[in-house]
């Protein structure tokens, strides 16, 4: 038997495998669906300060084979509702509950946060740094000196530890200087790596028009196409922040993606375009080729492999 269980933030995960913020989790109902299905834990939609019923449609569209591209807006209830479901959630079950914030603005998130230290429940934070999907505002992961402040107000607020959604960075100097700044924060204790590869352009070739209304077609990209930006990024930050974990997320479709994460030294994987074409019900399926490649290498944890990738 192979053993998928983990840990993030010092909660321990029944498998590895979880949503990406933004798939399956903006209302109770699409929870429910990830707490009935086999993933280890899950994730809200990333909460702003006020409800927004995001961008106009199609603001999604799958490019088969290829992944996907979205303009969605940051569509969600607002924060009140999420703490209301964070209240309410049973944590005697054995998947812990992440909540994703997204404020506009720094003080947003302050305002947010300060909600939910107020509540001081078990729920796990992770704040995005990269919605690259609002027009007008750049996304705070591209400016470092933003994030540094940022992260100087938030890290000592939340206290205990928070995790990061960070966009890709694709030159080895942002990761330095990146990684530099989150190794000054000791309860920054996870990055989620990475949310879509911000402001592609799917056109059709037939009749010569973007495949999304927002923002003259320009879309964060997703899935099979990222893959491998997600495991360099994963990697990258891996190997700078010896005290923290990485979260992978990006081009996971099956088990085969999901240890190549893993290997990279991902501590958990979320799922998002796949699980957005496929339901809920892919959970089983990708643990179980997940642990059939485990048994295949003779990998009884993940712990066995976690990182071990060889470079030539
Ligand atoms: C949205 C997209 C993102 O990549 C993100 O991190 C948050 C929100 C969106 O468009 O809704």
């Amino acid at each position: 038997m192979a053993d998928l269980s983990t840990s993030i933030a010092g909660v321990k995960l029944p498998n590895l495998f979880f949503n990406a913020s933004g798939v399956c989790c903006q209302h109770e109902e699409e929870l429910k669906t990830l707490l009935d299905s086999e993933s280890g834990s899950l994730i809200t939609k990333s909460a702003t300060y006020e409800k927004r019923l995001g961008n106009p449609s199609p603001r999604y569209v799958p490019l088969p084979g290829l992944g996907s591209i979205n303009s969605m807006g940051l569509p969600n209830e607002g924060y009140e509702y999420y703490l209301e479901y964070a209240k309410k959630y049973d944590y005697t079950h054995e998947k812990p509950l992440f909540i994703s914030l997204s404020g506009l603005c720094l003080e947003d998130n302050v305002k947010m946060v300060e909600a939910f230290v107020t509540a001081d429940l078990p729920c796990i934070l992770e704040v995005n740094f990269s919605c690259p999907n609002v027009p007008g505002k750049p996304q705070l992961g591209y400016d470092l000196e933003a994030m540094e402040n940022a992260l100087n107000v938030l890290a000592p607020l939340i206290k205990k530890p928070f995790g990061i959604k960070l966009p890709p960075y694709f030159d080895i100097a942002h990761f330095d200087a990146a990684a530099a700044i989150f190794n000054k924060f000791d309860n920054l204790s996870f990055v989620t790596c990475i949310n879509s590869v911000g402001n592609g352009l799917a056109i059709d070739f037939e009749t010569e028009t973007a495949l999304i209304k927002p923002k003259d077609g320009f879309g964060g990209l997703g899935g099979t196409m990222v893959l491998h930006t997600a495991l360099a990024n994963v990697n990258a930050f891996y190997r700078r922040l010896p005290n923290k974990k990485v979260i992978g997320v990006g081009g996971v479709t099956s088990g085969k993606e999901a240890f190549l994460h893993v290997l990279a030294g991902a501590s958990a994987v979320q799922i998002g375009t796949q699980l957005k074409e496929e339901g809920p019900q892919m959970f089983s399926r990708i643990k179980k080729e997940l642990e059939d490649i485990m048994i295949a290498k003779g990998y009884k944890s993940l712990d066995d492999f976690r990182g071990k990738v060889k470079t030539l």
